[in-house]
């Protein structure tokens, strides 16, 4: 892959660079709740207008699905980048509109223009080639190159992620760089042992990286709204917990040929519901009752886990253990949180939740090795799959 420091030594003074930055970030009524994305895109973007270059990010928020929705603009993101970058960033109303257009007509060297939410225009997302291609023809009308930087998107066949870098040249981003070492050095010379920890709520979404990482692990800690499909499958009851009961037979199947390299929760944290004043009990994991819901893992399954990840020499970690947003509930995924930051091995948090989950808890974040801003983009690329953004940026 051609990168930033190949297009920084070309020269980019009065040049139009795009960016594709991932900008997703977590909001609450407007508020930016956790900026850590926008953080990690800011050095690409401030070493190409330092350098002279006019810059034009684009990036999307959430899924409007082709609808202009006032609670997806990306204006609060823009606000937000001016303050962390200490100078001026305009925004675009539309995302290749005339607000667009006259935006980066006005850019002089060294600017940066956010454009509005990519994904208020349907052809983004959309799966015919024809029709994302014609968008993408629009956006690199405003450039004259294209620097892919948005690792949390790059997993997404997306006009500004696969079709736009073909029709400009193209380089990778700084963190995109970044992400891509140090996954690619879990997937191919991990020190062991070796330890993977995940959690989140779908365990369909996790079932590939799951086939795919079990070979290679030493150990799988599953916890979170997934493990109550894992714990059914042992024949356990799991009361009004998460459950994917079309995903029961393949968790069955995993586990038979596992071994003990998936470690499941042995105690869990039940509430009658998920409130701040909710009355949270600790029960072994196989006596959950009816009425009540899984929402954490228990003080026993914190100690073991706890115990595996002193041990490990490589552990990454991706997805809650409860639903720590709702205080009851953080108590698990707080201290798998301080266990993988204690851990003297390498370590990479990867993923929107579990990145948001550290620096809620106030965490150093230099005690990671690496916190990644891919979620799924993650799990992807530890999975193996190809990803869109990598292969057009010619990975
Ligand atoms: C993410 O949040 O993982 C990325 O920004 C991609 O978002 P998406 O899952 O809506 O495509």
């Amino acid at each position: 892959m051609r990168s930033l420091d190949d297009l920084l030594g070309e020269g980019v003074r009065g040049r139009r660079v795009i960016v594709r930055s991932d900008l997703n970030v977590p909001m609450d009524d407007g508020d930016i709740t956790d900026d850590g994305r926008i953080r990690a895109s800011l050095p690409t973007i401030s070493s190409l207008a330092d350098a002279g270059a006019r810059v034009v990010v684009c990036a999307h928020l959430g899924r409007p699905k082709g609808e202009r929705l006032e609670e997806f603009s990306l204006e609060p993101v823009a606000i937000r980048m001016q303050k962390l970058l200490g100078s001026t960033v305009a925004f675009a109303t539309d995302v290749v509109g005339a607000d667009a257009t006259a935006s980066v007509e006005a850019l002089a060297d060294g600017d940066v223009v956010l454009l509005e939410n990519l994904r208020f225009e349907a052809a983004e997302t959309s799966k015919d080639d024809a029709v994302r291609g014609g968008f993408a023809a629009r956006l690199a009308g405003f450039g004259d190159a294209y620097v892919g930087d948005g690792f949390g998107a790059v997993h997404r066949k997306h006009a500004s992620v696969y079709d736009l870098p073909g029709l400009l040249p193209h380089y990778a981003g700084g963190l995109v760089l970044r992400e891509v070492e140090v996954l690619r050095g879990l997937t191919e010379s991990p020190q062991r042992p070796y330890v993977v920890v995940l959690g989140g709520s779908k365990v369909s979404d996790k079932l590939g990286v799951i086939e795919a990482l079990l070979p290679k692990v030493d150990r799988l800690l599953v916890g979170g709204g997934m493990c109550f499909t894992f714990l059914k499958a042992q024949g356990h009851e799991v009361g009004r917990s998460l459950l994917e009961a079309d995903q029961v037979d393949a968790c069955r199947r995993l586990l038979a040929g596992a071994g003990d390299r998936v470690v499941l929760p042995t105690d869990v944290v039940v509430a009658d519901r998920i409130a701040d004043a909710a009355e949270p009990q600790t029960v072994p994991a196989d006596e959950i009752l009816p009425d009540l819901i899984g929402l954490d893992i228990g003080p026993d399954t914190v100690e073991a886990f706890g115990r595996v990840l002193a041990e490990a020499a490589t552990v990454f970690w991706n997805g809650p253990m409860g639903v720590f947003e709702v205080k009851p509930f953080a108590t698990g995924t707080k201290a798998i949180a301080e266990a993988v930051a204690a851990c003297d091995g390498t370590t990479v948090v990867g993923g929107g939740d579990s990145a948001a989950a550290v620096r809620a808890f106030g965490l150093d974040e230099q005690a990671f090795t690496h916190i990644s801003t891919g979620g799924g983009a993650s799990l992807e690329y530890l999975e193996g799959a190809a990803l869109p953004g990598l292969q057009a940026l010619g990975e």
